[in-house]
């Protein structure tokens, strides 16, 4: 062999320093992508979560604080999922809707706090029903589709009251973006954005969420309403049909184990996508590092990465905060 090589063409020239790489990054990540979402509790004091490691159930007080340094770090969207007192489940779930309820109160909160935060709400019925389904169950125990779609209408309208500035259906009931879509319009809530969760697939990922919030269903399980996990092509219906309805932002979710349906969409439709690293994906991580097995920052820099290369333009992430933090220490 002949030295140097003829060799014309050389990608590592690319890749020779910092600045050069920084030059041809395809892919960028900034804090003001993430959103962060947060547990919120009707407690004064500020809970530890078992089932996930270095969250915690914010009092409204302690969420005020957290929301705070979050957005001091450049994070500029939260989404609150509240733990709901059992006392206050029933099967209509009509806690969901109570103007004076937590999530309303904690909207009201944030928007006094942090006037430009995007305060983000969930629009489903699991932590205030008292058979833990995102929707009503019936007596045969089916999860009935329409009637939980007029509840989600009073529950969105609700939040919206509050001041929400989007709210997101988590809940893959039939129609419902048409109808939250009419429902905020018909009372004046033209600004109010839906991120629809358009592709949520029946996740063994979401275990340790449903450990914070209390929220597990009591009988059956969610795989009549949220998708089969080997499905692709449903979740491409899926996205026309909210496009067509309405929405404003399409959501994938879980996110790194389902990157070519982020893909997918971001081929099928021009609206931005969003993608959830949901709790599971979260506690593989912090278990892997805790045990000292894998390198924390570059294992969620490089997740998030991953999941902005596929085609999501945000993601939900319970590392907003944290990976905001080094983003700064790097320079943006
Ligand atoms: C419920 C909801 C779930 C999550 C967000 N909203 C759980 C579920 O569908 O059972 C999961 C989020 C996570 O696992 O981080 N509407």
């Amino acid at each position: 062999m002949n030295f140097p090589l003829d060799l014309p063409i050389r990608p590592r020239r690319n890749r020779q320093s910092p600045a050069i790489r920084g030059l041809v990054r395809e892919t960028r990540l900034a804090a003001g992508q993430l959103i962060y979402p947060l547990f919120i509790t009707e407690g004064m004091v500020d809970e530890d979560i078992s089932s996930m490691p270095g969250c915690r159930r914010w009092s409204l007080d302690g969420l005020v604080r957290e929301a705070t340094s979050a957005f001091e770090a450049g994070v500029r969207s939260v989404v609150l999922f509240p733990r709901i007192a059992d006392a206050l489940k029933t099967r209509g779930a009509e806690e969901a809707w109570n103007d004076e309820g937590l999530v309303p109160r904690a909207i009201k909160a944030l928007n006094a706090a942090l006037p430009d935060l995007a305060v983000i709400t969930d629009v489903a019925l699991d932590p205030y029903n008292s058979d833990g389904h995102d929707g009503l169950v019936a007596d045969d125990g089916r999860i009935v589709n329409d009637e939980t779609v007029a509840a989600l209408c009073r529950q969105a309208l609700s939040h919206a009251h509050a001041g929400a500035a989007i709210v997101a259906p988590s809940d893959m009931m039939d129609g419902r973006v048409a109808a939250l879509r009419a429902a905020l319009d018909n009372a004046g809530f033209y600004d109010v954005g839906i991120m629809s969760y358009t592709a949520k697939y029946a996740s063994a990922y979401y275990g340790p969420f449903r450990g914070a919030l209390d929220s597990a269903p009591k009988a059956g399980d969610k795989k009549t309403y949220q998708m089969d996990p080997a499905n692709a092509r449903e979740a491409v219906r899926e996205a026309l049909l909210d496009e067509a309805e309405g929405a404003d932002i399409l959501m994938v979710k879980p996110a790194g184990p389902y990157l070519d349906i982020i893909k997918s969409l971001r081929e099928a439709t021009p609206l931005p996508i969003a993608a959830y690293q949901v709790s599971g994906e979260y506690l593989m991580i912090k278990s892997a590092c805790a045990a000292g097995w894998l390198d924390e920052r570059r294992i969620v820099m490089e997740s998030l990465t991953g999941i902005r290369r596929a085609g999501a333009d945000m993601i939900l992430t319970y590392f907003a905060k944290q990976a905001s933090l080094w983003l700064a220490e790097d320079g943006g």
